[in-house]
């Protein structure tokens, strides 16, 4: 919104991550598009959040649903035309809602302009945007694999060399050490900005700057993180620091994905010496081993520490993006709730909305939606899913195992179609939806829940009016309480004039909260409650399974 006087008029936003391929298709081809965000503008507001995160609508051949750019500045025909675009960007803005959008700059698709020339010889001027080393096909440069186990490189036979990707083959790696291949990233980005969108959410930024090739994955320690041969290595500060020079000629939203980022050294990361105005931390959704019931080990207690841990190490400097799930992993509702109530919904929802920072809701989540069961492989898009599953079958496994071992964490348990009402396809689209809808639409849904006043959607709505007005909440300093059971999430957000008291019981069973005496000496009072009916302040407070509180106090020091 160029008429934004206040530079930091993102500290009092609140994001909804809008996942453009399952919103709402406005043409019945099945995909999601940009007029049928427009569509629901209307719900949009009605929500109550004012800072849309659009994942990638940009020209792409899909293999990474938009994450593999071919065109950084055309809309793919899937979703729509620049001139959609515009025209969503003007009235989100004439409804006081920004607009921020995925910038990928770390790869782009093999089918970009710049790739299919760099394929054509050595001496071509777009060869060097990439990385390449010279070889033979059956000799790779070195011991670099990415998330699924695949190795980083793919050989070229007319070349004799090998192109690095750390992603997908299909993505390959942009070469950042190529002045020119930087301009051209600068002016696109500043293309965009003037296109009018309110900021970025850069994507993979961590991985911009690799160490050189001879530096090997097996010789990084056990307890290291091997992906540190590219992640935060040393120099991607320089890299950054000419994309923040032109961030800051604008008054933009800028949050990172913080891949390989520690709390502890998040300062370079964000805050006002920080390259964003905020991050994503991804620590609180690794989740690369399960329990017997084959749910991710990502479990409460291990979310409720991590959350903690990051809230209180920035605080003083940054500020953070909270966020429970996002389009790279199940829904939250499967990995710290109950996967089906709205009771656990709520209770999630009071953590995300009562944290320091500005938060994201998960298009979805605030109608409850639960992780998608998978039936047959065939149902599952997510390329990384498909070579997880390729290598348990080369391996021997059978196919009922190894979908049962892909259907605890995989990325598309998260990406079901937007449950509208309880029509065929959820009122996602007339045609042929592109991935199966839901099941639990016919009961989870838009439409039934704006009718029911204490429903999981009313529950968000009310939660983020309240932090909209209220100064703790938006703006207050968070505080961790030490909590007689690790099941109770408990935590303080300090604003001059006001203090609230989040209390979120993360679990099944009936719990009690002992009020710690420092808390209990002031007056305090209810916000909301997930529950109805008195609720009594004292010393031991009883908690509902799930139950979710936020008290607040005008007297606390
Ligand atoms: C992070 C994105 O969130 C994910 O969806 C994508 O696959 C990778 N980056 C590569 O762009």
């Amino acid at each position: 919104m160029t008429s934004q006087k206040d530079k930091f008029w993102w500290k009092k936003a609140i994001g909804y991550q809008i996942y453009p391929i399952s919103f709402f298709d406005s043409n019945d081809d099945g995909i999601g598009d940009i007029r049928g965000i427009i569509q629901k503008i209307d719900y949009i507001k009605y929500l109550g959040v004012d800072l849309i995160w659009l994942n990638p609508v940009y020209r792409s051949p899909k293999i990474d649903n938009g994450y593999d750019i071919s065109n950084f500045q055309e809309i793919d025909p899937d979703f729509g035309t620049l001139e959609d675009l515009k025209e969503l960007i003007e009235l989100l803005h004439q409804n006081g809602i920004h607009l921020i959008m995925d910038l990928v700059i770390n790869h782009t698709s093999d089918q970009h302009p710049w790739f299919i020339q760099a394929l054509q010889s050595k001496d071509n001027k777009y060869h060097d945007y990439y990385h390449w080393v010279d070889g033979d096909a059956n000799h790779l440069p070195n011991d670099w694999e990415n998330w699924s186990g695949d190795f980083e490189w793919t050989f070229v036979p007319h070349l004799k060399q090998w192109y690095f990707h750390i992603f997908n083959s299909k993505m390959p790696d942009l070469n950042w050490e190529n002045p020119k291949l930087r301009d051209e990233i600068i002016s696109m980005i500043k293309w965009w900005l003037e296109f009018g969108i309110d900021g970025f959410r850069l994507d993979a930024i961590s991985h911009i700057k690799k160490m050189p090739f001879d530096n090997l994955m097996a010789d990084v320690p056990s307890d290291k993180d091997k992906w540190s041969v590219h992640t935060n290595v040393n120099g991607f500060k320089d890299f950054l620091e000419l994309i923040k020079n032109v961030f800051s000629q604008y008054p933009i939203f800028t949050v990172g994905e913080a891949s390989g980022v520690s709390s502890s050294l998040a300062q370079i990361w964000t805050g006002e010496q920080g390259y964003f105005n905020s991050i994503f931390e991804l620590e609180h959704n690794i989740h690369d081993e399960t329990d017997l019931n084959g749910r991710p080990i990502g479990n409460r207690f291990q979310f409720k520490n991590i959350i903690d841990r990051w809230q209180t190490d920035t605080r003083s400097f940054g500020w953070m993006s909270p966020y429970l799930s996002n389009h790279d992993n199940p829904r939250a509702l499967q990995t710290w709730g109950d996967n089906k109530s709205s009771k656990s919904a709520k209770a999630l929802a009071t953590i995300l909305l009562s944290l320091q920072g500005t938060p994201f809701v998960y298009f979805g989540d605030e109608i409850g939606i639960p992780s998608f069961n998978f039936q047959s492989i065939e149902e599952i898009n997510d390329p990384e899913a498909h070579i997880k599953y390729d290598s348990l079958i080369t391996k021997g496994e059978n196919p009922q195992d190894a979908l049962s071992e892909i259907g605890v964490w995989n990325r598309d348990q998260g990406r079901s179609p937007m449950q509208w009402n309880s029509d065929k396809n959820a009122g996602f689209t007339k045609g042929t939806p592109y991935f199966k809808v839901n099941p639990s639409y016919k009961k989870v849904n838009v439409e039934q829940q704006i009718k029911q006043n204490d429903s999981t959607l009313n529950y968000y709505k009310k939660l983020i009016a309240l932090r909209k007005k209220n100064s703790a909440l938006n703006d207050g300093e968070y505080y961790g309480i030490e909590s007689n059971d690790q099941n109770i999430f408990a935590f303080i957000r300090k604003a001059k004039d006001k203090t609230t008291l989040t209390l979120v019981n993360l679990s099944e069973n009936q719990n009690k909260f002992v009020l710690p005496e420092k808390i209990l000496n002031f007056n305090w009072h209810p916000l909301i409650n997930n529950f109805i009916g008195n609720l009594k302040i004292e010393k031991k407070i009883s908690l509902n399974p799930w139950n979710a509180i936020i008290l607040e106090s005008d007297d606390y020091e």
